[in-house]
């Protein structure tokens, strides 16, 4: 059987399957194709019928995947089935195969050899890798009409470079986004969000952002704002800024049916919505408003009204908007509910199994794949002008973040958006930042964090997180702390909870713990330079910014490694993610010395030269711990009482002949990085016969630097510590 091939780089190859749909995950050309033999396909056997495909690949023991971004399981994905569905399941066991957005690409890995695989098709599939047979990868794909990438470039990192190439630079959000960011479900009103934020500040603890949930809105109808909750929603926006918080408000693609509701109306007026199979009734569902209809984001035009419809939070001084709820998330359709009601009052319970069927009528409502078969997009390049949601289900969310994104660009040009989407697809990562969904106060979901992290990144996801301490769920004392301490190297640092569950901010705790916490958010100002530098780093080099140990160290024990990571260029995290631990064991990868760096006070007070391999570590709830690799510096700020600000960068370095450490800046707000608005600089710190250090410093960029004062902490593989000052 005959498929179609180009080559997209070097060490990147497509392969095309029968017509594949357009999902505009790719944004590099792909049109100049030849034919090849599905036999000569590489690496995998191919059976192919007229509806359906299979890959196989035959892994060795040794073989670690990597990747497939959001979704459970560990840093190595292998022995485990992923289905390719976006899902709104807020209960993300263990056995769970899909999650809110689905990212197919992976690395096979092991010492030899590196495969990167990339399957853009926008549907349900399946990638069962190696859980039915160990050594057998296998996906299946119900459709003749796909594409598969296959990159073959030297190692992980360059594998993943050529896939960000295929698929687009990395998001970088604005730079007050990598502060401490506060949200619940919900901060209804003008006088909730102004105690959270008075709370905060008695406590002494900084943040930069709190979200409005639903709630703000009226009667949750979707851009509208309830008057009575936020009287002068513009002057309110104005004020919490000028306190130095944004105000992030949530958005759900449901548009609640009410007559006289413009969105409602503009929507029905204009034919915006998905249709059922008639082409003419438009798609009724439940969500939170109630009965709904969701725009049809596939057409220009629906993307672009529902983008305009943005305009009424950036004209009230929003900067950062959540996109929720895009899968699209069902709770019933009307249908569906009527049909379950007749049963509950009619069928007859005369065993067990009629009273189970009965009670589960009501609950497997919510989330049903059937439902979406029932959803139409109008599609002009379509036979009959529709196309059925059911064929590319996991592109709502991606259209809507397309939607967001492209008319704030048109209204903003040069800003950053600051955007956090639940829905998403390969791509994606390129427009909107994601977080992990609906998780629960669980110290697995503490673990999942870490590991999604790293598969989320190797997807481009760079600026990712969960919802610290949990999302449902009552937190206890000992995990929000764990979590907290762990969520100062997460990207997005956002504590979020559900309705009804225990207050889970940070004063909202015991004072010793509330103080733990006060010392965990302010350390995560005082390392915001290095994230920051790391950060921009790792979008300008196409590098994740969070990345296995396994990627650089193949020892078995690296291998097996699913609570580590590398965070940037320098420092090794290794998080207390388990009850009543005192410590861990830290697995030191790559042969190297590493210094154990612990934080009481924002001060560097105590700190060790750790030879590599297994180290156990003590790790207390009252302290931030990390590693700084041999040979590198990290910049952090000296941090001003209000917990925040620094005027001075404290470099702490770990030297034992030749090191680096770069800091870097810019607006923090537009693109003008790009156009070379930064200041960068990167230092060289060179130690000597006479032990002592020499610092060179290399300046790139056109901007005036905001800091001039650089304080040096120099610890050598001896650990004796030399304190050195440079000045621009
Ligand atoms: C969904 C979101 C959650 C939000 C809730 C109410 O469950 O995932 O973050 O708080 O809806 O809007």
């Amino acid at each position: 059987m005959k498929i179609k091939t180009s080559r997209i780089s070097p060490s990147t190859q497509l392969f095309r399957f029968g017509k594949p749909y357009k999902t505009e995950a790719v944004i590099l050309n792909t049109n100049d194709l030849s034919f090849t033999e599905t036999e000569k396909l590489p690496l995998f056997k191919c059976e192919k019928t007229a509806e359906s495909c299979k890959l196989t690949y035959t892994m060795n023991k040794e073989q670690c995947i990597f990747g497939l971004g959001e979704s459970v399981g560990g840093i190595n994905k292998r022995s485990h089935i992923y289905r390719m569905w976006n899902s709104d399941d807020p209960c993300h066991t263990e056995e769970k195969a899909s999650l809110y957005g689905s990212h197919p690409f992976f690395i096979i890995s092991d010492e030899n050899e590196k495969i990167g695989v990339f399957i853009d098709y926008p549907t349900d599939f399946q990638i069962d890798a190696g859980f039915t047979r160990y050594n057998v990868l296998s996906i299946e794909i119900p459709s003749e009409n796909f594409d598969l990438y296959i990159f073959a470039a030297g190692n992980e990192l360059q594998i993943i470079r050529e896939y960000l190439k295929l698929t687009g630079t990395p998001y970088l959000p604005p730079k007050w986004a990598f502060g401490f960011q506060q949200s619940r479900w919900s901060y209804p009103d003008e006088k909730t969000v102004t105690q959270v934020a008075d709370n905060m500040a008695a406590a002494g603890i900084p943040c930069d952002a709190i979200y409005i949930d639903i709630d703000y809105m009226d009667n949750y109808k979707v851009f509208t704002i309830d008057e009575k909750k936020f009287p002068d929603f513009k002057k309110f926006t104005a004020k919490m800024k000028e306190r130095g918080i944004r105000l992030i408000p949530i958005i759900d693609p449901g548009v609640r049916i009410e007559k006289g509701y413009s969105v409602y109306e503009d929507g029905v007026k204009n034919n915006y919505f998905c249709k059922e199979a008639d082409g003419k009734t438009d798609f009724t569902a439940a969500v939170w408003p109630g009965l709904v209809h969701f725009p049809d984001f596939l057409t220009d035009q629906v993307r672009s009204w529902w983008g305009k419809l943005y305009r009424l939070l950036w004209n009230n001084g929003i900067d950062g908007i959540w996109n929720d709820m895009n899968e699209p998330a069902i709770f019933y359709t009307p249908r569906k509910l009527d049909a379950a009601k007749k049963k509950i009052t009619e069928q007859a319970i005369n065993n067990s199994w009629d009273f189970f069927e009965i009670r589960d009528s009501l609950n497997s409502l919510a989330n049903r794949r059937d439902d979406y078969s029932e959803m139409y997009h109008f599609a002009e390049d379509e036979k009959n002008g529709s196309i059925n949601h059911k064929n590319l289900h996991n592109l709502y969310g991606f259209n809507m973040t397309r939607a967001t994104v492209d008319e704030f660009k048109k209204d903003f040009p040069n800003k950053r958006i600051f955007l956090l989407t639940r829905s998403s697809y390969a791509g994606a990562h390129r427009m909107a930042a994601i977080w992990m969904g609906d998780n629960q106060s669980w110290w697995e979901h503490l673990l999942l964090h870490i590991q999604m992290l790293i598969s989320l990144n190797i997807c481009g996801f760079f600026y990712t997180g969960a919802d610290v301490c949990g999302f449902s769920g009552n937190v206890s004392n000992e995990l929000a702390l764990r979590w907290m301490q762990f969520a100062v190297f997460s990207p997005l640092f956002r504590n979020h909870a559900a309705l009804g569950t225990r207050n889970q901010e940070p004063y909202n705790f015991d004072d010793k713990t509330t103080n733990r916490m006060r010392h965990f958010i302010r350390t995560r100002y005082k390392l915001l330079p290095y994230m920051y530098t790391e950060f921009v780093h790792a979008v300008k080099n196409l590098a994740p910014l969070c990345t296995p140990t396994a990627f650089y160290d193949k020892s078995p024990q690296s291998l097996e490694c699913q609570d580590e990571f590398y965070l940037g260029r320098s420092l090794l995290i290794a998080p207390v993610h388990q009850p009543n631990a005192q410590g861990r064991i830290v697995y030191l990868a790559e042969n190297h010395p590493y210094l154990h760096v612990r934080l009481y006070n924002n001060e560097l007070e105590d700190f060790a030269v750790i030879q590599p391999g297994n180290f156990y570590m003590k790790y207390s709830t009252d302290e931030v711990a990390f590693f700084i690799k041999e040979n590198c510096g990290i910049p952090t700020g000296i941090i001003e009482n209000d917990g925040k600000t620094f005027n001075t960068i404290e470099i702490i370095a770990f030297v034992s002949s030749i090191g680096t450490a770069s800091y870097y800046e810019d607006d923090g707000e537009t693109n003008d990085y790009m156009q070379g608005n930064f200041f960068q600089i990167d230092f060289t710190i060179k130690k000597d016969e006479n032990n002592s250090f020499l610092i060179q410093a290399d300046k790139h960029g056109n901007k005036l630097p905001d800091i001039k004062n650089f304080n040096f902490v120099i610890i050598d593989e001896s650990g004796s510590i030399v304190r050195l000052a440079f000045a621009l």
